[in-house]
């Protein structure tokens, strides 16, 4: 049986276009459909490896705008593809601004018995693709490398040479074209010379709950707000998401984006107290980019700390809240 991957456009810079070659700032983002990207890849033919190619465009959105209807839609039809037997992985083109997300997202709901074997790899550009040094296409073919890999699994993703674990992905940077990092766990792997040199074996995927994907199919998701603790912060925020209204959904859940090593300002603390006598689910992350929170031996913290950036631990508690 002849193999094939499946590449699923969703938007972002990497489908970008402006008026001049030389701007690599003032675009619009999502303007071109993943069939034509992929002609812009250098040796495509090459990296496939006798591959075929699937392809279909699911959204174009710039990827600060994605939400429920596209990462329904990703989970859905992810799942549809990596379930057949011809098909040896999916590659997502996606915005960088929100990639780790849906990364993380799908991490978590598609099923172990597909990431098991499988590999969900997402890419992205920092530049439009009209730019006369766009990384998009080289980031493209570095992505069908590592979805043509004997071995790979699991959702990674791949931006400038470097392969990241969807659970420690995080975009650091603004501009510049290397611009994820994997924090304290470091990159799965790196492509070099079109070779992918793994320095770390993909991780585990652990059995999920199937719920989760019986989750992915209903329409209206948890609601769960990010708060960040800083110099000067008061509960005022937090009494105004909790108060009910008729026009919003209710918040169930908050996430502390804490200081340092999870500490909350003592008049934040207060609400959130408040809040979680109201039966809100209350959870704290760090803010730093790196590390996590470090548990002491002292006195049980009121809310439960999350070994997660604070964009990820929003994800995680929306999934705990959907069960
Ligand atoms: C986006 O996230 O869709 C725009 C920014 C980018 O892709 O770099």
């Amino acid at each position: 049986m002849s193999k094939k991957i499946v590449v699923l456009g969703t938007g972002g810079t990497i489908a970008g276009t402006s008026p001049s070659a030389n701007d690599n700032v003032g675009y619009r983002a999502a303007q071109l459909e993943v069939g034509g990207l992929l002609q812009s890849v250098p040796g495509l033919a090459q990296c496939l490896g006798g591959h075929g190619v699937v392809t279909e465009q699911l959204a174009d959105v710039d990827s600060k705008d994605m939400g429920w209807t596209q990462w329904r839609a990703l989970a859905q039809r992810a799942l549809h593809y990596l379930g057949q037997p011809d098909i040896s992985a999916v590659l997502v083109t996606h915005g960088t601004d929100t990639l780790e997300e849906s990364a993380y997202f799908l991490s978590r709901v598609l099923p172990a018995s597909v990431l098991a074997h499988k590999p969900l790899v997402l890419t992205c550009a920092m530049r439009p693709a009209s730019s006369m040094s766009a990384d998009g296409p080289q980031n493209m073919r570095d992505a069908v490398r590592v979805a043509c890999t004997r071995g790979a699994h699991g959702v990674l993703a791949v931006c400038a040479a470097t392969v990241h674990a969807a659970r420690d992905v995080q975009k650091v940077h603004p501009y510049r074209l290397d611009a994820f990092d994997s924090g304290d766990a470091g990159p799965l792997a790196y492509v070099e010379e079109g070779a992918v040199r793994w320095v770390h074996p993909c991780p585990a995927v652990g059995a999920q709950d199937v719920q989760w994907m019986d989750c992915v199919r209903e329409s209206v998701w948890p609601r769960v707000e990010i708060v960040f603790s800083h110099a000067g912060a008061d509960g005022a925020l937090v009494r105004t998401l909790c108060a009910t209204s008729p026009d919003a959904e209710p918040v169930r859940g908050l996430v502390i984006a804490a200081t340092g090593n999870g500490t909350v300002h003592h008049a934040l603390e207060v609400a959130l107290l408040q809040a979680q006598l109201q039966g809100i689910r209350v959870v704290r992350s760090t803010r730093c980019a790196y590390g996590q929170i470090v548990p002491g031996d002292g006195a049980v913290n009121p809310f439960p700390a999350v070994g997660l950036s604070p964009v990820k631990a929003r994800i995680a508690l929306m999934l705990d809240l959907m069960r």
